[in-house]
């Protein structure tokens, strides 16, 4: 297997890192993460991902086992370690080891672990033609669930919700939280395109706040497109004209079936295609 992991400093092949069964990132999810890509061999966002995983500790009140820039060295060096090639980039930091219990004065110190391996590519249709997408009533969002905006390890209800989408055929599941409104997908920010307008659940749905949602929204702006960041229901994703993912390794992803019914006619729209080709023409120029 190519890539490497890098625990606590020490680089390992890909097949062979540990990490000890006492960890609270393994036992509890205790841990924060960031998944980063690059393109033509370089990260993309790094210091937006490295300032968010800052963001996520805190929330969560683990401190960072090293100032961000030392992180950004190292994953500079692994890059280098591992060649050319697209990258898939993993940054997690758990709480650490420690005797059983919730307690989070057990731990001892905080590990940070880098996974880089190659980036998976997703089938070329899923681009060209759109994905399915189902919606499921489980959302991590809501009254004093995780910590709001937080990347935390623990994706349980995410799992979940993936596993309800594929059972029903879908690529992803589309979380609706239990006041009935639309938070996100379980690795992606959900976007529709109603009359023209383009529109987005807030932050405040308890959504991440993800870095390629913030640059499509910047994209929309610069091509003078109407963003609106407000709460949506299952009836307006129903009822749009284009459904479209953002994410790290998903970028702009058409949705052209939701709950198994067409969006519009069936085929990635106009706003979508251009919103596409915009966002991969701003990886590519930096
Ligand atoms: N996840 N929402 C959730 C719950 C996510 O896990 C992600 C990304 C996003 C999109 O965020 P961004 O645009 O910053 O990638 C939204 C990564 C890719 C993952 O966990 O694999």
């Amino acid at each position: 297997m190519n890539g490497v992991i890098v625990v606590d400093g020490e680089v390992y092949p890909a097949e062979s890192a540990c990490v000890p069964a006492l960890d609270r990132g393994f036992l509890y999810g205790d841990s924060v993460y960031e998944v980063i890509r690059t393109y033509s061999g370089r990260p993309f966002a790094l210091r937006e991902h490295l300032d968010r995983l800052q963001r996520s500790a805190s929330l969560v009140m683990i401190d960072l086992p090293l100032p961000l820039d030392e992180l950004a060295s190292h994953i500079e060096g692994a890059l280098e370690e591992v060649g050319p090639g697209e990258w898939y980039m993993r940054v997690i930091v758990t709480r650490g080891c420690g005797p059983i219990g919730l307690d989070p004065d057990l731990a001892d110190k905080p590990r940070w672990v880098l996974i880089i391996l190659p980036l998976p590519v997703l089938p070329e249709a899923y681009r060209t033609e759109g994905v399915a997408v189902s919606m499921v009533a489980i959302s991590r969002a809501g009254q004093g669930a995780m910590p709001m905006g937080a990347k935390t390890g623990n994706y349980l209800t995410n799992i979940m919700a993936l596993k309800k989408a594929r059972g029903r055929g879908s690529f992803e599941a589309i979380q609706v939280d239990s006041s009935g409104q639309i938070s996100e997908g379980t690795t992606s920010n959900i976007f529709i395109v109603t009359s023209g307008e383009v529109h987005t659940p807030p932050i405040a749905a308890g959504i991440l706040d993800g870095i390629t949602r913030r640059k499509v929204i910047e994209l929309c702006e610069k091509a003078s497109l109407e963003v609106r960041q407000e709460h949506l229901r299952p009836l307006d994703i129903y009822a749009a004209d284009e459904v479209f993912l953002t994410g790290t390794l998903k970028e702009v992803l058409p949705v052209t079936t939701v709950d198994g019914k067409s969006v519009g006619d069936g085929l990635p729209g106009p706003i979508t295609i251009r919103l596409q080709k915009l966002y991969s023409e701003s990886t590519a120029a930096r």
